[in-house]
């Protein structure tokens, strides 16, 4: 589980760069502010650094400017692609949120962005449960992703969106595992960590979370 959406990856890959740049009115919304919401999650990061999901490597591009050794994991295989040949010097696995090759080295923080979705709340749950026991004390989650306040907040976003005739976003956040903020605070909370929620669109929240 937490693959189900792959397809969509590697037919969306040779476009993804123009849909979050803006070019996908439908999701202009979520995009937004993309370039600073990468730079949040590589300002919060420290040390070595496991990236989940990195897509064409836009996160991953700005960690390693930083001078941040990133070790990248990411499912789809046109996905992989796009990013090697951004970031040829790139560590990058094969593996998902839930199955990976288990890092020789430390790792500090654990960053994700626009992925952690994938995952139902069990999963998340199992996910976090098992970055807990990869951390040290101060290590930490840096994740940026769409997340509701509530799921009223969810639902009036999903009768917006099909107001303004968006169905294919519509579909997408009904269909895929957004979750809530007290959710995301309860997942983290009970696996040891203190969390905070940075709102940085409509759509999505930095989340920051240290280990005690
Ligand atoms: C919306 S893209 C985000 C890409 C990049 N992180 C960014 O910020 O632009 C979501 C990425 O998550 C990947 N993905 C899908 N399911 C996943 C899973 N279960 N575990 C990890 N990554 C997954 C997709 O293949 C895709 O590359």
């Amino acid at each position: 589980m937490g693959r189900e959406f792959l397809g969509l990856f590697d037919e969306w890959a040779d476009l993804y760069d123009d849909s979050v740049a803006g070019a996908d009115i439908q999701y202009k919304d979520v995009f937004k502010n993309y370039d600073t919401i990468l730079a949040e999650v590589t300002e919060y990061s420290f040390g070595s650094i496991l990236e989940f999901g990195v897509g064409t490597g836009n996160l991953t591009k700005k960690l390693l400017e930083s001078g941040y050794q990133v070790i990248g994991i990411e499912p789809s295989a046109a996905m992989r692609e796009k990013a090697a040949a951004k970031l040829p010097s790139l560590s990058l696995f094969e593996g998902d949120f839930l199955h990976f090759p288990t890092p020789s080295e430390p790792v500090h923080t654990i960053v994700s962005s626009f992925a952690f979705h994938h995952l139902t709340d069990s999963e998340k749950k199992h996910a976090v449960n098992e970055y807990a026991k990869l951390l040290q004390s101060k290590g930490k989650i840096v994740f940026a992703d769409t997340v509701f306040e509530t799921e009223q907040h969810k639902e009036l976003a999903i009768n917006k969106a099909r107001e303004q005739g968006f169905s294919d976003l519509a579909e997408d956040l009904q269909r895929e595992y957004y979750t809530t903020i007290p959710k995301m605070e309860q997942i983290f909370t009970t696996n040891g960590f203190q969390v905070t929620f940075d709102q940085m669109n409509d759509f999505v929240w930095l989340i920051v979370a240290v280990k005690k």
